[in-house]
């Protein structure tokens, strides 16, 4: 999609495969192809993105509201009628199940609707008048420019638009490229992207990060870089740019997301939880639990539980029944997990649950393993998948002390019972990350609560609300009272 059109592309394709397979037989067959764009023509595109934006000639930046309200609409409506076939190429793609993939869907269209009515809002709360200091001044809000904004793979529309449809829908123009697995579900998107938006307003590139991001980057003419994935990417295309204090940055980055389980915890509660906060969509999301922390008074009885549960996950088809266990998108993840496991075995981690490390070609079996150290790469990294370090502790304070080095600061799982005697440790929690979740698991919605981190987790706040204010400016026009 480039200045408002679908282009035909008559260059080099790259081929998309299947993740999803059976785990005896393992058949990646051939879903579609994108094309592998080079430097000119990222940059070809770009210009598209910066003519919509050109100052004084640029409709889009000066639209009226309620014009710009109308491409929105239009584009969330053609949008809803594309679910059945976007929902089958999550599952194929990226290996999602049915309902998560339906959710994913629903989620993003909600997002859109309630992005429109709190921008009416927005508009009606920023447009405004105030007499200070012998000035007039008409306060409004205004966009940022031209946003370079790359999704990721795990959540391949939601996430993608969680930062493209505010960014837009405040007057910015846009070039989005989407990660590698998960990139042709957004094609059937792009024709209702192009009989929504005016030219240029939103633009697609497909390739190598380094073949075309980094080279748009390197212009300088990028406003604002909005990335979710992780921190060596984003560092990279910071890096390119050679305004940097001119670059504003949106990021949603690594997390190591901890459950604390204590004593008083209601286990069956702090079981079911933890299931799905660490295993849910296989763990590949940013919020997932990446490590539990167990009372040493609790701690046998929840590592046999646990392990059990985990036994008793169902792995197949996206598509299929009660299945909870899917194959992974990206081809060196199970052979990655597999080196997390053996690394902590050497240091002293077992699996607690028998069937912890089986793997296929693409998939591994979810492995619990415990006791974990500070010196295990497990303990260390952002695994992002199937495996579960638990490590028990009987001080809390000394607890808080090892969280407080972590490099990373999204959210917390505290399990407990009687939460007013818990206050003086959630107080301390909410300094560390910037959510914590009492008896239940990390999650980043509903999508109008502030979604954020500290340290190497986030740069600035995505939310319904936040995003609008994040993607836009607070300008004013100032005349003299004579
Ligand atoms: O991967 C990171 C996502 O923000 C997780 O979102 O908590 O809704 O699954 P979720």
């Amino acid at each position: 999609l480039d200045n408002g059109k679908l282009v035909k592309w008559e260059g080099k394709m790259d081929e998309v495969h299947s993740t999803i397979s059976s785990t005896d037989e393992y058949k990646p067959t051939l879903l579609g192809t994108v094309p592998h764009m080079d430097e000119k023509t990222a940059l070809d595109v770009l210009d598209s993105a910066l003519n919509a934006y050109e100052y004084g000639k640029g409709e889009w930046p000066t639209m009226k509201v309620k014009d710009r309200i109308k491409c929105m609409r239009n584009f969330v409506e053609l949008m809803e009628t594309k679910r059945e076939e976007v929902v089958k190429l999550l599952m194929w793609e990226i290996g999602k199940t049915l309902p998560d993939s339906e959710k994913e869907f629903d989620r993003t269209v909600d997002y859109i609707y309630d992005t429109i009515e709190d921008y009416k809002q927005l508009d009606r709360d920023s447009d405004t008048f105030q007499k200070v200091g012998g000035i007039n001044a008409h306060i409004r809000r205004g966009p940022l420019g031209v946003v370079l904004c790359l999704g990721p793979y795990n959540y391949p529309l939601n996430e993608t638009f969680a930062l493209l449809i505010p960014a837009l829908i405040m007057g910015n123009t846009a070039v989005f490229k989407p990660a590698k697995h998960g990139v042709l579900l957004l094609s059937p998107l792009l024709d209702a992207f192009q009989k929504s938006f005016p030219a240029g307003v939103i633009n697609v590139i497909y390739g190598r990060g380094r073949e075309v991001a980094a080279p748009i980057m390197k212009t300088g003419r990028i406003d604002v870089l909005a990335l979710i994935g992780n921190s060596k990417s984003a560092i990279a295309l910071q890096d390119q740019h050679p305004y940097k204090n001119r670059l504003r940055l949106i990021l949603g980055l690594e997390a190591k997301n901890p459950a604390i389980i204590l004593p008083s915890a209601d286990l069956d509660l702090a079981i079911d939880e933890c299931i799905n906060g660490t295993l849910s969509y296989n763990g590949q999301r940013c919020t997932a639990l990446k490590i539990v922390y167990v009372h040493e008074d609790i701690r046998e009885e929840f590592n046999k539980r646990f392990a059990k549960r985990v036994d008793g996950l169902k792995f197949g088809q996206p598509w299929e029944e009660g299945v909870k266990l899917t194959p992974l998108p990206e081809p060196g993840k199970p052979a990655y997990i597999k080196e997390l496991i053996d690394d902590a075995k050497e240091k002293g981690a077992e699996i607690l649950n028998a069937k912890g490390g089986e793997t296929s070609e693409n998939y591994i079996y979810p492995a619990v393993l415990y006791p974990v150290t500070e010196s295990m790469r497990v303990y260390q990294e952002e695994q992002f998948g199937p495996v579960i370090p638990v490590k028990s502790f009987s001080d809390i304070q000394d607890l808080l002390g090892e969280m407080a080095k972590s490099n990373y600061g999204q959210q917390v799982s505290l399990f407990g019972d009687n939460v007013d005697a818990l206050a003086p440790l959630i107080d301390v929690l909410v300094n560390l990350v910037c959510r914590v979740n009492l008896n239940s698991s990390c999650q980043r919605g509903p999508d109008v609560l502030p979604f954020t981190g500290r340290k190497d987790s986030a740069v600035g706040t995505l939310s319904v609300h936040d995003a609008l204010r994040s993607f836009s400016i607070r300008t004013f026009v100032a005349s003299k009272d004579n």
